[in-house]
C-alpha cells in the first residue's frame, strides 16, 4: 500500500463514501494521513464502519450526509465542507448510481432529471462550489468517478446513466486544460463491473456471472481494486504530470 504519510496535512473530500468504492477510497486516504470530509450518502442514520467513527472522534474525518438529488443538496454539502476546510487538496466526486433501468421509450422526464441531476449536475455543482478552496491549495487534484459504460454505452436501460458518465469524462478533460494554470490536475477513474451494492440493485446474479466470463482476468472487481487508482491520481508525488486522463479499472473487460 501507499506510504502512511503520503497525504499528511492534506484535506481530502470524497463524495458517496458511506459504502462501496467511495468508502474504500476514504479509508485509504485516512490510512495515508489525510484529513477527510466524508460524504456519507443520503441518510444521517446509515450504519457506518467503526474506522470512520473513530476517525471522526480523532478529528481526522468530518462526516457529512446529504441528498444530491434534492434542490440545494450540493450547496448545503459544499457549505459544510468549506466550514471544515479552508483549503482542499483533493476532491473525489464519486457519488452516483444508475437509479434504475429505464427502457428508452418508457423513460419519464422525472427519471431523466433524477439520473442526470445526481450523476452529472451534482459533479458540476460540487466542483464549482469548492473551486476557490481547491485553487487555494496551489497544487490540488480532482478525481471523478466515471464508468466503463461511458465508452461502451452500458447495458439495456442504462442509456442516460452511461451518457451522464460520458459527460463527466468529457467535462473532466475540459477542466484539466482550463484549471492547469491554477495547478489543479483533473483525472477520472473508470470502474468496470465492481461488486458493490450497486449491482445488488441493478444486475442479476446470472448477468454478473455472464459478465465475469467475458473478463480476461476472470473475476469481477472490488472496491479494493479501485481505490489505489484514486490515491495515485491524487498524489502530486506520484501523478504530478498526469492530467486529463481516464484510468480504466476493469480486469481487461475493455481493451482498446
Ligand atoms: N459498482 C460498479 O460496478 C460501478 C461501475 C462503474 C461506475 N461506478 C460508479 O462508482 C461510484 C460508486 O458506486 P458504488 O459501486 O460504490 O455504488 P454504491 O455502493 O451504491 O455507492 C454509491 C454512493 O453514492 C451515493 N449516492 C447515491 N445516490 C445519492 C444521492 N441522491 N445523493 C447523494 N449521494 C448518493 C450513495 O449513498 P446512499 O448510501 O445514500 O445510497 C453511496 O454513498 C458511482 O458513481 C457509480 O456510478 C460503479
Amino acid at each position: 500500500m501507499f506510504h502512511p504519510k503520503l497525504f499528511e496535512n492534506r484535506n481530502v473530500v470524497v463524495t458517496g463514501a458511506g459504502r462501496g468504492i467511495g468508502l474504500e477510497v476514504a479509508r485509504q486516504f485516512l490510512d495515508c494521513g489525510a484529513r477527510v470530509a466524508v460524504h456519507t450518502g443520503r441518510s444521517k442514520s446509515r450504519d457506518l464502519p467503526d474506522f470512520l467513527l473513530t476517525a471522526e472522534a480523532d478529528r481526522r474525518a468530518v462526516l457529512i450526509s446529504g441528498d444530491f438529488s434534492e434542490p440545494g443538496g450540493t450547496a448545503t454539502f459544499a457549505w459544510k465542507v468549506l466550514d471544515a476546510f479552508g483549503t482542499i487538496h483533493v476532491l473525489v466526486n464519486n457519488a452516483g448510481t444508475m437509479v434504475g433501468r429505464f427502457p428508452a421509450g418508457e423513460l419519464t422526464d422525472q427519471d431523466y432529471e433524477v439520473v442526470t441531476r445526481l450523476n452529472q449536475t451534482s459533479v458540476v455543482e460540487v466542483t464549482r462550489a469548492l473551486l476557490p478552496a481547491l485553487r487555494a491549495a496551489k497544487g490540488a487534484a480532482i478525481v471523478n468517478t466515471v464508468s466503463i459504460s461511458a465508452l461502451t454505452g452500458g447495458s439495456p436501460g442504462s442509456a442516460i446513466y452511461s451518457a451522464s458518465k460520458a459527460f463527466v469524462s468529457t467535462y473532466s478533460k475540459a477542466l484539466a486544460r482550463e484549471l492547469a494554470p491554477d495547478m489543479i490536475r483533473v483525472n477520472c477513474v473508470s470502474p468496470g463491473t465492481i461488486e458493490t451494492d450497486f449491482h445488488e440493485r441493478y444486475s442479476s446474479r446470472e448477468k454478473l456471472e455472464a459478465t465475469r466470463k467475458t473478463i480476461p482476468l476472470q473475476r469481477l472487481g472490488t472496491s479494493e481494486d479501485c481505490a489505489p487508482a484514486y490515491l495515485f491520481l491524487a498524489a502530486p508525488s506520484l501523478a504530478g504530470y498526469i492530467t486529463g486522463q481516464v484510468l480504466e479499472i476493469n480486469g481487461g473487460q475493455l481493451i482498446c
